[in-house]
């Protein structure tokens, strides 16, 4: 385990939030930037007010016996849980759970991260009930193996995912794997990967399309030679063996009541063991980045050679 290659926050805690409240508007731009360029900030215990009774239930429940999907997700937006069916009073309280970790999370990064706050789009939250060593799923799907995060339904259009984690488990740690950065990565392997093609393929036609769908609502539409990509780039890395076998690796151990936040479609991540862990996905608009240069889709342009995002 390497704890230097995450980024501790000893100068916000909860409840009082900044330790120099006149520092905190350079300061929450000084962890922008820093996340940005790739690094994964951590902190001890949850910045915010975490509700043990609400972990406590969620700890407590027989997840194999309620009929669930891969994840719990919870949408703040329109307060609807999905995921999750059975006892009506289980699911009620499951909701009330996701939605206090949700409100909280949202409220403290808009503080925490406060030139985001406003801009962003809300995504979902989710509770991942399962142990991660082990899983059986398809390969795309895998969460061992080591990806970029990119979303099928909701293209970003340049935006970034951003994410925030909290480790429930109250004995074991979340283990991930990470490896080099985002431009080395792109470096290495967006032209086998088929950046080339996608950019080229770039036609106003298909815009039109695109734009027609997204305007009618249309799941996954609206997707820019950027979107194309990175749902290319996510599961050519995953199915490139030799990568996942040969590239460096730092191995990360997030503690019990660890809460850590990421920009996921930028860090290369692999989730090799853990269970019980909380998230709220934020899409952050490229307007709203501090450091724009160091975006995916701005690395990706300069190596094509030519504008992903319309
Ligand atoms: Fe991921």
């Amino acid at each position: 385990m390497s704890e230097s290659h995450w980024l501790e926050v000893e100068d916000y805690k909860s409840p009082e939030g900044w330790t120099q409240p006149e520092e905190g508007p350079s300061r929450a731009r000084g962890y922008c930037a820093a996340l940005e360029r790739g690094e994964i900030l951590f902190f001890r215990q949850p910045p915010f007010a975490f509700s043990q009774e609400d972990g406590d239930f969620l700890l407590s429940q027989h997840w194999a016996e309620l009929r669930m999907h891969k994840n719990v997700s919870y949408r703040p937006g329109d307060d609807i849980l999905r995921g999750v069916s059975g006892d009506a009073a289980a699911t009620a309280r499951i909701h009330s759970a996701l939605r206090n970790y949700s409100t909280r999370v949202i409220e403290f990064l808009s503080k925490f991260l406060s030139p985001y706050a406003d801009r962003w789009i809300l995504d979902f939250a989710s509770f991942r009930p399962f142990e991660e060593d082990g899983r059986d799923l398809p390969l795309h799907k895998r969460n061992d193996l080591l990806h970029l995060d990119a979303f099928p339904s909701r293209p970003t259009r340049g935006g970034r995912i951003l994410r925030v984690f909290t480790n429930l488990n109250p004995a074991k740690p979340r283990v991930w794997q990470t490896t080099g950065p985002f431009e080395s990565l792109a470096r290495q392997f967006a032209e086998d990967a088929g950046l080339r093609r996608i950019a080229e393929s770039d036609s106003p036609f298909k815009r039109t399309v695109q734009e027609w769908g997204r305007r009618m609502g249309i799941r996954g539409m609206g997707r820019t030679p950027y979107d194309v990509f990175m749902l290319r780039f996510h599961d050519f890395l995953k199915e490139n063996s030799r990568f996942q076998a040969g590239c460096p690796k730092v191995q990360l151990e997030f503690p019990p009541l660890a809460t850590w936040i990421v920009f996921t479609d930028g860090v290369a991540h692999a989730v090799m063991s853990g269970q019980y862990a909380l998230e709220q996905t934020f899409l952050i608009p490229p307007g709203a980045l501090v450091a724009p240069d160091r975006a995916p889709y701005r690395i990706l342009e300069n190596i094509a050679g030519r504008p992903l995002v319309h």
